[in-house]
């Protein structure tokens, strides 16, 4: 019988007592699966010293999870080297910090094809195939190589920048238009999809005909996939989770003041550095707030081997201590700064408890943050999401107050604007925003995706059936 198999380099696996961890593409990958069955595979997330790999196989439910340890070579080369530090930079507008060797593509086309190799003796003709995110751009190529012609769908979490910046990827020309040997090619927004359309007419010479793409005797299909959050879901954990002692206990030590929430891994695509600052401008341009706002700032490590990860925790650390420092008083410290990833009820009661959600990347694919502030917030008496127009969610999350996360002023004032916003301006805002999340939410993610690489391009019309809210 055809199953679907999901491919990503991150695999949820459901074992006892695993810490919680921070990263979207889990979160999605998880809520989606929620009421299907089928394979997902990827790393186990384990890096070993053996020299021969097996892979490990857990079934939960209806998933069968299949993954498999990286050597330390493969880690090093694959994700800390070409996934890491070459492509996330350049498809998140920093060029300036790609660090390319050609040793570390060709660890990661070497593990591209391991992970082919392996799906070989798992993959049945009929199955679908869904495969998540920059770590596998090559795959579909590597398993085509090996006579699979299933239905293979890829899914870009990350933005995807114009071809002026995609051809800053050394050996582009290798990688890019190999997403091609997909059926289904698809982005967070609009812009993302315009932009590889852009790459495949200026670089490959396609042309396309309302966004399918005709190369040799295959037909590639592009298109817009905004991915959502379990959202009803997590609406009712955030109502339960106020209850929680944790939970209970941050909001009191607030003495009465309004606390306001960022909630990143940290990453330099987060803009943590550049809030921090706006911050403390806001406390400079209202001095009225000192004293009676706490911003907490929750940033679990990430990447920790890659040196600008390194530098960042260090820059971060140094701006919060310098503002608690200069604005602190000894009973009010301005800003709580944590490197911890908390429970998904604990984030859900903290970001209930918070008066403004500060979600504000400089580049951002999606950004589930900002749509779990939304969905956490009592429809009563919501609190304000301030979201950079960098983010994906921007396009959802019209009703937000929207910031350029580069202009320090902008979002001070915006800070400002939510703290003081006037509670039936609160209630407007957030009821819009809640209806596009709740219609556009993480099943509806996963079933545009998958109607859409079932169907053949030809009786593909624009998924009229399937409309999505609030994109436009
Ligand atoms: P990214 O995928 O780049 O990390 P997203 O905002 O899209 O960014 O997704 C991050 C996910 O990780 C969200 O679901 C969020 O709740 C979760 N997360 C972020 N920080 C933490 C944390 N400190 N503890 C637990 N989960 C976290
Ligand atoms: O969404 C972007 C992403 O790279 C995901 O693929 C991943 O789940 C998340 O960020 C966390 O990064 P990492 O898997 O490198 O810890």
């Amino acid at each position: 019988m055809a199953q679907l198999v999901i491919v990503s380099n991150r695999v949820a696996i459901p074992e006892k007592n695993t810490k919680p961890r921070a990263g979207g593409l889990e979160v999605a990958v998880n809520g989606a699966l929620k009421h299907k069955s089928g394979i997902w595979f990827g790393w186990s997330g384990k890096v070993t010293t053996r020299t021969k790999i097996a892979t490990q196989k857990v079934v939960h439910d209806k998933i069968t999870y299949i993954t498999l340890d990286l050597s330390k070579e493969d880690h090093q080369e694959y994700y800390n080297g070409f996934a890491n530090r070459v492509l996330w930079p350049i498809l998140h507008y920093r060029v300036d910090l790609a660090e390319f060797s050609r040793r570390d593509l060709s660890g990661y086309l070497r593990v591209n094809d391991h992970f082919a190799r392996e799906l070989h003796d798992v993959l049945g003709p009929e199955d679908l195939v869904w495969v998540h995110d920059y770590h596998l751009m090559p795959l579909a190529k590597a398993l085509r190589e090996r006579g699979h012609k299933n239905r293979i769908g890829f899914f870009l979490h990350i933005p995807c920048p114009p071809p002026e910046m995609l051809t800053a990827l050394p050996h582009h020309e290798r990688l890019i238009p190999s997403l091609c040997e997909y059926d289904l090619v698809g982005f967070q927004t609009g812009d993302d999809a315009f932009n590889f359309s852009r790459y495949l007419t200026r670089e490959c010479g396609l042309h396309s005909h309302d966004f399918n793409f005709t190369v040799a005797e295959r037909t590639i299909r592009v298109d817009v996939f905004p991915v959502g959050i379990e959202t009803a879901a997590f609406a009712h954990l955030a109502h339960r989770s106020e209850r929680l002692p944790f939970v209970r206990h941050v909001l009191e030590s607030l003495a009465g003041r309004a606390l306001i929430i960022g909630v990143d891994r940290l990453d330099y695509s987060k803009g943590i550095r550049h809030r921090l600052l706006a911050f403390e401008r806001f406390l400079q341009t209202q001095p009225d707030w000192r004293g009676k706002v706490t911003y907490l700032q929750i940033a679990p490590k990430s990447r920790t081997e890659i040196p600008e990860y390194v530098d960042l925790e260090r820059g971060i650390g140094a701006a919060a201590g310098r503002i608690n420092g200069a604005y602190g008083e000894a009973d009010w410290t301005p800003i709580r700064y944590v490197n911890r990833a908390y429970s998904r009820a604990t984030l859900a009661g903290l970001y209930r408890g918070a008066r403004a959600g500060l979600v504000t990347p400089l580049r951002d694919g999606m950004n589930l943050v900002a749509k779990e502030y939304v969905a956490a917030q009592n429809p009563d008496d919501p609190g304000v999401l301030v979201l950079s127009r960098f983010a994906g969610a921007a396009r959802e999350c019209e009703a937000a107050l929207l910031v350029n996360p580069y202009d320090p002023d902008s979002v001070a004032a915006a800070i400002g604007q939510a703290l003081s916003m006037p509670l039936t301006e609160r209630r407007e805002r957030h009821e819009a925003t809640f209806r596009v999340l709740v219609h556009n939410d993480i099943q509806y993610w996963a079933d545009r995706f998958l109607s859409a690489l079932q169907r053949e391009p030809t009786t593909l019309s624009r998924l009229e059936q399937m409309p999505l809210v609030g994109t436009q």
